[in-house]
């Protein structure tokens, strides 16, 4: 699989990475089952064998579970953990954390963080965290107390790089200021139906065009070298098999994407996430199912190379409008 370097990093990562999010089953606190087990290990294996060199995790992903059981299967492959880039984020926490009526919340202090971090490092049963990705923005952020927890985290060798998440231009600018670490990752919600960060740009100059607080993002990232990692890259399955009752937009682009998927002699999946493969800012996205054989479509985009002209009708189909 084609390789990205991450900006700043000595780190060079398969194209697409995996997300671990629903490794760990349900969501709550029941323990991992056979069945968990058996379907992470089937399809971390697949992932693997696939040339996927990046996993990507967050401390609350299944109450922990997630990473748990990655650690689990980690363990069984010896020489793995090198081969591989290991990402993990914190800053969110549940309702009742630790006290019974905590409200669910974002949590930047610098206390927070390592205390996270000592968890994650447990659960996957490892050293340290390659990456280490600040969830989602937290508006009671004080950057001295990020600083603190990074610069020792990196100090004591359990986490080499940061970066953050659902992040806009501004936010990472005001981190940046106080820290002596570059952020090297953004990963955002970025696919064909949330296409904003890519689109904002478009209408910018345009009356009566709508923009979102996350305009100016995507270029941002790029002029600070901070790699664009995409969540949620088919829309978890919506661009596939749309939904009974989706909008005529969205029914659309799957039959596009259906269509060509079949010209091409590729896959759905591939179709979806080469939209994303073929932006310049050298986008990654994280692929998060659980089934091995949508995992093995979806690494069929590594081959798949769109033109500007299909990128482009992709896009307008998407919108469901046209270009200003
Ligand atoms: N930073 C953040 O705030 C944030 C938020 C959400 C996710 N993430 C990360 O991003 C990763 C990917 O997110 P995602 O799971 O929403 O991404 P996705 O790859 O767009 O969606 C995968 C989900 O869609 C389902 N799906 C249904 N039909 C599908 C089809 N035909 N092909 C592929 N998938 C189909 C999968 O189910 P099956 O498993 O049954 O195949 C799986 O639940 C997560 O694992 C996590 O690591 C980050």
């Amino acid at each position: 699989m084609k390789t990205y370097r991450i900006p700043h990093t000595d780190l060079d990562v398969s194209c697409l990475g995996y997300g671990c999010l629903k490794l760990g089953g349900s969501w709550d606190r029941a323990p991992l089952g056979r069945a968990e087990r058996a379907r992470a290990a089937h399809v971390i294996a697949t992932a693997l064998d696939q040339g996927i060199t990046l996993f990507d995790h967050a401390d609350i992903y299944t109450y922990g579970k997630s990473e748990a059981v990655f650690g689990e299967v980690l363990q069984q492959l010896p020489g793995v953990r090198d081969t591989i880039v290991l990402q993990s984020k914190c800053g969110i926490r549940f309702q009742d954390d630790p006290q019974p009526g905590d409200p669910p919340r974002y949590d930047f202090s610098s206390h927070h963080i390592l205390h996270a971090v000592e968890g994650s490092l447990r659960r996957l049963h490892t050293s340290h965290l390659d990456v280490l990705l600040l969830h989602r923005p937290d508006p009671l952020v004080e950057p001295e107390e990020v600083a603190q927890a990074f610069t020792e985290l990196q100090r004591s060798g359990k986490v080499r790089y940061f970066g953050v998440s659902n992040h806009t231009a501004a936010q990472i600018a005001l981190l940046q200021r106080y820290l002596d670490q570059p952020l090297v990752i953004n990963q955002v919600e970025l696919n064909l139906l949330h296409a904003h960060l890519i689109t904002d740009g478009i209408g910018a100059n345009q009356a009566g065009v709508p923009h979102t607080a996350a305009g100016g993002t995507l270029d941002y990232c790029r002029v600070h070298d901070i790699m664009i990692q995409a969540w949620a890259p088919v829309a978890g399955g919506t661009l596939i098999d749309p939904p009974p009752g989706a909008e005529a937009r969205v029914r659309t682009t799957a039959e596009r994407v259906a269509e060509w998927a079949n010209d091409k002699a590729t896959s759905r999946e591939a179709v979806v996430l080469a939209w994303l493969l073929r932006h310049p800012a050298r986008i990654q996205p994280i692929v998060g199912t659980t089934t091995p054989d949508r995992l093995v479509a979806s690494c069929l985009a590594d081959r798949l190379e769109l033109s500007r002209e299909e990128w482009y009708a992709l896009l307008v189909t998407a919108r469901g409008a046209s270009l200003p």
